[in-house]
C-alpha cells in the first residue's frame, strides 16, 4: 500500500515538473501584474534603466549577468561565463531559487569551485503560474525570444 502510495506520488511529480510545466505558454497580461513583485528590483520598457536589479529588457535569448551597466555578483557572472543563456525555460527553474538555480548550473558544468556565495536576487516565486506570466510578459521586452 505505501509502495503503491509513493509510486503515484512520483508520478505526479513528473507529470508537475516544472519543465513541463515551463512549455505550457504564460498570460502576458497576467504577468504584468506579476511583474509588479519585480519592480521592487527591476524596470522593464523602452526607458527603463538598472536600479536594484538589471533591467528586464532583452534578457531572454542572452547570457546570465551581461545588462550593460550593471554590477552583477560573482556567482550570477559565473553562472554566465560558464555557459548559461537564459531562456524561457530557464528563467522558470531560476525563479523558483536564483541561488540554487545558479549553483546547480555550475556544478553541472563541473565548476563547483564557483557555486559559492550568493546571488543578490533575494527574491523567489513559488507559484508556477505566476511564473509563466511572468515570463510571457518579458518575453515581450526580448526581441530575441520572438524569432
Ligand atoms: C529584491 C530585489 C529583486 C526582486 C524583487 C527581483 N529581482 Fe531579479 N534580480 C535582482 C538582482 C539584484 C539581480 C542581479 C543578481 C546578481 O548580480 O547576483 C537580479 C537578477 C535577475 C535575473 C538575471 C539577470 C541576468 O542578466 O542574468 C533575472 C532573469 C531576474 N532577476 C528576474 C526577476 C523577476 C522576473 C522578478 C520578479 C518575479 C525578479 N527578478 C525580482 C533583484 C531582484
Amino acid at each position: 500500500m505505501k509502495i503503491c502510495l509513493l509510486a503515484s506520488i512520483a508520478t505526479l511529480g513528473v507529470l508537475l515538473s516544472p519543465t513541463t510545466a515551463a512549455t505550457q505558454t504564460g498570460d502576458a497580461a497576467a504577468g504584468k501584474d506579476v511583474f509588479r513583485k519585480c519592480m521592487a528590483c527591476h524596470r522593464i520598457g523602452p526607458d527603463a534603466k538598472n536600479a536594484v536589479g538589471p533591467v528586464m529588457n532583452d534578457v531572454i535569448g542572452r547570457q546570465a549577468g551581461t545588462i550593460p551597466g550593471f554590477g552583477y555578483s560573482e556567482l550570477n557572472q559565473s553562472a554566465g561565463k560558464a555557459g548559461l543563456v537564459w531562456t524561457e525555460e530557464l528563467i522558470f527553474d531560476y525563479l523558483a531559487d536564483p541561488s540554487a538555480f545558479l549553483k546547480k548550473f555550475l556544478t553541472e558544468k563541473g565548476q563547483a569551485d564557483k557555486a559559492t556565495g550568493a546571488t543578490r536576487m533575494v527574491f523567489k516565486l513559488a507559484d508556477e503560474t505566476d511564473r509563466r506570466n511572468v515570463i510571457a510578459y518579458i518575453k515581450q521586452f526580448s526581441p530575441e525570444a520572438k524569432k
